[in-house]
């Protein structure tokens, strides 16, 4: 099945020096008369150790065999800075890798050379509000954005991409993503597996149609629960397989898909080491049976592939879990938790109808329909379902061939694949496949202990917040087919009282998924949702589940790595986490989202404004 399609380190390596070539270069803009290319323009008064220029192209990647595929890329280029700043991965959609210090001051010429608007977010960097990509700033085609901040992250694997106003889901699932690796004195003293044995891997889902082009979301429901792929794509390659020796690796996984949890285990049960997550390495490694990783999660692997036999394989999988996908919880999840006025405006629209719908759709099939006309289609939608065949000539559609068709064909096709809610993806949320080999090809003695102490981890202390007993609860709910948090949508430039933050404080933030019952804040929301905060990184102290969703969480709970510095954290259906959140240095406005995407794009993100 799987073909020997890796990242070439070496190649890897060399394209890194390649970029060095271009030192001392400056783009020729610089010296225009008017610099009217970019929205926000270099300031003289910065001096940067390390100058990038990134442009947002249209451009085709090989991931196929066969004809290559339309993708959207961040293009790097290095214009001063040490060798090795920049690499690119070979053939793939991804953007180039930036390996960058602490403490280095950085310039990034960012070019949008597509044709929409566009910015770049630099996710898990601590960032003044300018710098951060919020979408208030996405400049138009052809225009650009000079952003310049200094390395004020530790080590760690952080990311970059689109932001852009509604459109973040489908520009990154283009290709408009990278990674971002920093590194920092205190790491370096550790001896821990670097170069070649060093990797990043980033796992995305995507679907193609038959012409090999990327096929996206397919209708309302797609958004509604977020978008799953078909196949996994990884490092940019179908069926990737990993060439290693019989030694310690640091494998850094990133989730880059936009909605899709893995629940990553070793096919054969070896343990997993794990020794960062999002924000820096852990404090020391942690082992886990399987580890959870969510969409925009980072992870720090150490895989000892010592004494193993020359020639054979393992299979890093994704496990199956529950409490992914509404309803199959015990307490069937979608309970309704608004009985106050507004639920009866929604019932009389055929609103109401819609999530009662879901509910029946987890049986009955064409629930889903529902959702997209209300009470008339919903008729129709059960309709489809049981004319199975009817909908099944429109599975093509939906699997991707193409067209566009309405969502009772999309009822039908669940029907016809029996999934239901599952979706139409090839690799329903929480059901178990591979995600990729590794192959032990040669012998190799490393004699690298796994260190038993990684980094001095600074503990907040929930004492020192400034409100201890008085948390900033963050509601996730749902009403009328829009994901709320607190009861409302994203609005660009705005923060309530809730949302407004004193400088240089520690906070207590809890995301709460249903865990209290509130009246009036519409509907649980009975999915699970990645929550991502921008700004500095955070420290998950609490999660609480409620008894009816237990039996689903223990699936995925015993995966979660709650030890180190964060910045997604997954919260599951009736579960509340409580996290603590410094916010230092900069005024302004920073985001804070579900980071599946499509919930994303649809505006289920707010503002904390630092005052
Ligand atoms: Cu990775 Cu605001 O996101
Ligand atoms: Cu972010
Ligand atoms: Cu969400």
């Amino acid at each position: 099945m799987f073909e020997s399609t890796t990242i070439d380190r070496r190649k890897f390596l060399q394209l890194a020096g390649a970029g060095a070539l271009a030192v001392a270069a400056t783009p020729k803009w610089l010296f225009a008369a008017t610099n009217a290319r970019y929205a926000r323009d270099a300031s003289p008064d910065f001096h940067p150790d390390v100058e990038i220029e990134i442009s947002a192209i249209a451009t085709t990647a090989p991931i196929l065999p066969g004809k290559p595929t339309n993708v959207w890329k961040y293009e790097g280029k290095l214009l001063k800075g040490p060798e090795g700043t920049l690499a690119q991965l070979p053939g793939t959609h991804l953007g180039a890798v930036f390996f960058l210090e602490r403490g280095q001051k950085v310039r990034f010429y960012f070019n949008n050379d597509l044709p929409e608007a566009n910015i770049i977010h630099w996710h898990g960097l601590h960032v003044p509000q300018v710098m951060d990509g919020h979408p208030m700033y996405d400049v138009p085609a052809g225009s650009g954005y000079v952003y310049e901040f200094q390395i004020d992250n530790p080590a760690g694997t952080y990311m970059y991409h689109a932001h852009t106003h509604e459109k973040t889901g489908q520009q990154v699932y283009k290709g408009l993503a990278g990674l971002i690796i920093v590194s920092d004195p205190e790491e370096k003293a550790l001896n821990l597996p670097r170069g070649e044995q060093d990797l990043p891997i980033v796992l995305q889902d995507r679907s193609f149609d038959a012409d090999n082009q990327l096929v996206y979301v397919q209708g309302m429901r797609d958004r509604h629960m977020g978008f799953l792929g078909d196949e996994m794509i990884i490092n940019g390659k179908r069926h990737f397989v990993l060439p290693v020796a019989t030694r310690p690796y640091r494998l850094r996984l990133l989730n880059g898909s936009n909605s899709r949890i893995y629940k990553l285990g070793w096919d054969d049960g070896t343990p997993l080491t794990v020794i960062g997550t999002d924000g820096n390495l852990l404090e020391k490694p942690v082992t886990k049976a399987f580890v959870i990783l969510a969409p925009g999660e980072r992870i720090e692997l150490w895989a000892d592939f010592t004494g193993r036999k020359v020639g054979s394989e393992m299979l890093m999988k994704s496990l199956p879990f529950a409490g992914a996908m509404p309803g199959h919880g015990e307490g069937g999840g979608m309970g309704m938790m608004n009985h106050g006025g507004d639920a009866a405006k929604p019932q009389a629209e055929g609103h109401g109808g819609m999530g009662m719908g879901m509910m029946g759709g987890m049986t009955g099939g064409g629930g889903m329909g529902m959702m997209q006309h209300g009470n008339e289609t919903a008729a129709k939608g059960g309709e489809g379902a049981a004319k199975t065949e009817a909908g099944g000539h429109d599975m093509g559609a939906m699997m991707g061939h193409g067209g566009d068709k309405p969502a009772q064909g999309a009822a039908g096709a669940d029907e016809h694949e029996g999934m239901g809610m599952m979706g139409t993806s090839k690799l329903p949320q929480g059901s178990e496949y591979a995600l990729f080999k590794v192959h032990i090809m040669r012998e190799e003695s490393a004699p690298l202990p796994l260190p038993e102490r990684l980094i001095k981890f600074a503990r907040h202390e929930r004492s020192q917040a400034e409100n201890p007993g008085q948390p900033r609860s963050i509601k996730i709910s749902m009403m009328r087919m829009k994901w709320l948090l607190n009861s409302k949508e994203f609005e660009m430039t705005t923060a309530d009282a809730a949302e407004t933050v004193k400088l240089n404080t520690l906070q207590v933030i809890e995301f709460d998924n249903g865990y209290t019952q509130t009246m009036g804040m519409g509907m649980m929301s009975g999915l699970p949702h990645p929550m991502h905060i921008h700004g500095q990184q955070f420290q998950i102290i609490e999660r609480v589940i409620r008894d009816d969703q237990r039996k689903d969480y223990e699936t995925v709970s015993p995966g979660f790595v709650d030890d180190g510095w964060k910045d997604v954290v997954l919260v599951m259906p009736g579960e509340k986490v409580t996290l603590l959140k410094r916010f230092d240095d900069y005024k302004g406005l920073f985001l804070y989202h579900c980071h599946n995407l499509e919930h994303e794009e649809m505006g289920m993100m707010r503002n904390f404004n630092v005052i």
